[in-house]
C-alpha cells in the first residue's frame, strides 16, 4: 500500500486519543519503511507548502498573544491568524479577526479546529508562568505538560510548524548565570521553569523521532505596554512603568541588585517571526536563546528618574519571587541565534524606557517631551 494511503488511514482512524493516534501513526510509517518514518514529513499541509501559513495561537489573550496576532496579520493577511483562549476577548480583540475558544487540555476539539481551519502553523502561547506556578504546582502541571503532549501530538499528527517558548526560568541555580549559555545543566527549581525543560526535551525529541518541525525560543523577561503580564517573576518591571507614570510611587517585589535578562515587546515579536520564517536547513538548534537587555530594578529606576526625577521607589521583597530570580540567568548567551536566523536585538535599556514611557504617557505631556 502507498505510504500516503497507510497514513491516511491511520490518521482517520485514530478517535481515541492523541497518544493512541500518534502512535498508530507512527506504526503504519513504521511497516512501509525507514526514511517515511517522520510522519511530518510525509503529510500532505506541510507549512512549506504555502506562501501565507494558516497559524493557530493558543493562549492568545495573554501578555504576548494579541501582540503576535497584530504582526502575523500585517505579514500573511488577517484571516490566516486565529486567536485563540479560554477566556473571553475583549471588544478590540474580537473585531480586529479570528479569534476562537481553544481549552489546550481539550485535545478532541483542538483536533477539530486545526483540521477544519487548515491550520499550517502553530504557536502555542498557553502556559501559567512562574509566580501563579508556584501557587498552583497542579493547575501549571496539566497546563504546560499536559497540555504541551496534545499539542506536540496534534502538531506531529498534521505536519504543522510547531513553535513553543521557553524562558530563562528553564535555567536553574546551577546552570552558569552570566551568561547562560545554549547548552548547559538545566535543574530548575520552579514547576514553570521544569515544565519548559520538558517542552524543550520533548519537542526535540518529536522532531529527532517524527520529524516535527519544533521551533522554541528562550525569552526573557518580556516588557510591554499595553498588555499586562501574567504572573511571571520579572513583572515588576511592567507594573513600574505603569506606576511611574500614573502615580510616581511603586513598591517593588525583587532586591534591587536583582540582575535578569528583559526584552521589550517588538523585540520578542520580531524574533518570534523572523525564527518562524527562518529556513529549516538553517537552523542547527531546534531550541536557541535570544538575549537584548539585562538590569536590576536600581537600573531601571535610575533610567526612569531622568524623565520622572520625582519617582520613589521602595523595597518589600517577597522571598518566594527572589529565590525564583537568585536561581536565573542574568543575560543569554545568542550567539547561535545571531549565526543561524540573524538575530539581532534593537532595544537597549535606555531605548526600552523611551518606548515604554512614550505608549503609556501618550497624550499627556510627558510624551511631548521625547
Ligand atoms: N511574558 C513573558 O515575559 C514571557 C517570558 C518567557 C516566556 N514566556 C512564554 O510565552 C508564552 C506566552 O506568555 P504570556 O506572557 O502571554 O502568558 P500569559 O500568562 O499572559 O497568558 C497565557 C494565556 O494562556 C491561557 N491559558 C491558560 N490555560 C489555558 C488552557 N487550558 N487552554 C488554553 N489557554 C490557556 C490564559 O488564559 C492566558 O491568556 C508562555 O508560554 C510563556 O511561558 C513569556
Amino acid at each position: 500500500m502507498p505510504v500516503m494511503q497507510l497514513l491516511r488511514g491511520a490518521v482517520k482512524h485514530a478517535g481515541s486519543g492523541p497518544r493512541c493516534s500518534v502512535q498508530r501513526v507512527i506504526s503504519a510509517a513504521r511497516g512501509v519503511s525507514s526514511s517515511s518514518r517522520h510522519f511530518g514529513r510525509t503529510h500532505p499541509q506541510s507549512c512549506a507548502d504555502t506562501d501565507h501559513p494558516k497559524v493557530l495561537i493558543t493562549g492568545g489573550l495573554g501578555q504576548l498573544g494579541v501582540g503576535l496576532a497584530k504582526l502575523l496579520r500585517r505579514r500573511f493577511g488577517k484571516n490566516n491568524v486565529i486567536l485563540s483562549d479560554i477566556r473571553k476577548p475583549p471588544n478590540h480583540v474580537y473585531h480586529n479577526g479570528p479569534f476562537i475558544f481553544s481549552d489546550i487540555l481539550d485535545s478532541k476539539n483542538l483536533r477539530e479546529i486545526v483540521v477544519n481551519n487548515n491550520i499550517s502553523w502553530l504557536v502555542h502561547y498557553s502556559a501559567v508562568l512562574s509566580a501563579v506556578g508556584e501557587n498552583n504546582v497542579a493547575l501549571a502541571k496539566e497546563v504546560n505538560i499536559t497540555g504541551l503532549h496534545n499539542i506536540l501530538d496534534i502538531a506531529a499528527e498534521h505536519g504543522l510548524r510547531l513553535f513553543v517558548p521557553s524562558t530563562i526560568g528553564a535555567f536553574g541555580p546551577s546552570s552558569p548565570r552570566d551568561p547562560a549559555p545554549e547548552l548547559c545543566v538545566q535543574r530548575p527549581r520552579t514547576i514553570y521553569g521544569v515544565s519548559k525543560v520538558h517542552a524543550e526535551l520533548m519537542g526535540e525529541y518529536y522532531h529527532h523521532r517524527y520529524g516535527l518541525d519544533f521551533r522554541c525560543l528562550r525569552y526573557p523577561g518580556i516588557i510591554s505596554a499595553d498588555s499586562q503580564p501574567g504572573g511571571g517573576t520579572t513583572d515588576y518591571a511592567v507594573q513600574m512603568f505603569h506606576a511611574a507614570v500614573k502615580t510616581g510611587c511603586f513598591e517593588c517585589n525583587l532586591r534591587s541588585d536583582t540582575r535578569l535578562p528583559m526584552m521589550y515587546i517588538d523585540d520578542c515579536l520580531r524574533a518570534t517571526l523572523e525564527f518562524l520564517e527562518a529556513p529549516a536547513e538553517s537552523l542547527l538548534s531546534r531550541t536557541y536563546n535570544i538575549n537584548a537587555t539585562s538590569f536590576t530594578p536600581h537600573d531601571l529606576v535610575r533610567e526612569l528618574q531622568k524623565a520622572l526625577p520625582g519617582l520613589k521607589i521602595t523595597y518589600n521583597v517577597d522571598p518566594v519571587l527572589q529565590a525564583i530570580a537568585d536561581g536565573w540567568p542574568m543575560a543569554l548567551e545568542d550567539g547561535a541565534a545571531q549565526r543561524d536566523w540573524g538575530w539581532k536585538h534593537e532595544y537597549d535599556l535606555s531605548e526600552l524606557v523611551r518606548t515604554m514611557l512614550t505608549h503609556i504617557s501618550t497624550g499627556n505631556q510627558l510624551a511631548q517631551a521625547y
